[in-house]
């Protein structure tokens, strides 16, 4: 949807026939914004307003799809949602599926990078059970406050929200068994500092289950250089 966006600014966007599709091809090239492209600041401050606008309002009308409905349009099955509060699943605002790219197993210690409202971060939370751990990031505070509120509801106590940056996840090397992440990687313009990450706090031979958008054309240095096309 944010890519997608961009994309249509400057180039005839083919939408795909099906929504979008989860998985985790690390061998594929996503599109590197050019450092100079954008101001990484003022492109945080936007998409954190962005953001919390949908942890604090999810009820008015975004360009992407929110909440329960979009839950179900990727798969996400109603058990999966039991226990879950309605508030962090209203501010639900994924792109895909990370939970249809793998299992995820009891014991393990997972990171959901871009954990938003936390409702991947809570469907980990129960699959590995009270004797693994879930660690959610996210930069935008609203959106853990929703989820911080979310795992206390469902008294989630192997779960804990961290304020972050993909770039610089607060996690130490080798931690995790399981990156997830569902929207966010589309959102950040150096991708490459984004995965070193990713692979930094993954043990050797673990997994990452991404649900994210790719293009499979470059998206015009003009498009990327405007920052409401990367949040709207
Ligand atoms: C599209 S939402 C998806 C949230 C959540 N993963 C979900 O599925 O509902 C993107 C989230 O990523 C966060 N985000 C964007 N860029 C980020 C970055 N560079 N580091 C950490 N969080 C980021 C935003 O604050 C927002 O909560």
């Amino acid at each position: 949807m944010h890519a997608s966006a961009a994309l249509a600014a400057d180039v005839e966007y083919v939408p795909p026939a099906s929504p979008p599709v989860d998985l985790v091809v690390l061998e594929v090239a996503m599109p590197q914004p050019s450092a100079a492209a954008v101001d990484r600041e003022q492109l945080r401050a936007a998409i954190r307003e962005e953001y919390a606008l949908v942890a604090t309002d999810p009820g008015q009308p975004f360009h992407f799809h929110t909440g329960r409905p979009l839950a179900a349009m990727l798969g996400y099955e109603e058990r999966w949602l039991e226990g879950i509060s309605e508030e962090a699943l209203a501010s639900f605002a994924g792109t895909g599926n990370p939970f249809l790219a793998g299992e995820v197993a009891a014991g393990e210690r997972v990171v959901d990078v871009g954990c938003g409202a936390g409702l991947d971060t809570l469907i980990a939370a129960r699959r590995v059970t009270a004797s693994g751990r879930v660690v959610g990031i996210d930069m935008t505070p609203a959106m853990l406050e929703r989820a911080r509120a979310a795992a206390r509801a469902a008294d989630a106590d192997n779960v804990e929200l961290r304020q972050g940056y993909a770039e610089e996840l607060p996690v130490p090397d080798g931690w995790a068994d399981l990156v997830i992440s569902n929207g966010v990687l589309n959102l950040a313009p150096d991708k490459s500092a984004a995965f070193a990450e990713l692979a930094r706090v993954l043990r050797p031979g673990g997994r990452l289950q991404i649900g994210d958008l790719l293009v499979d054309r470059p998206v015009p240095e003009s498009a990327k250089a405007k920052i409401d096309l990367w949040t709207g």
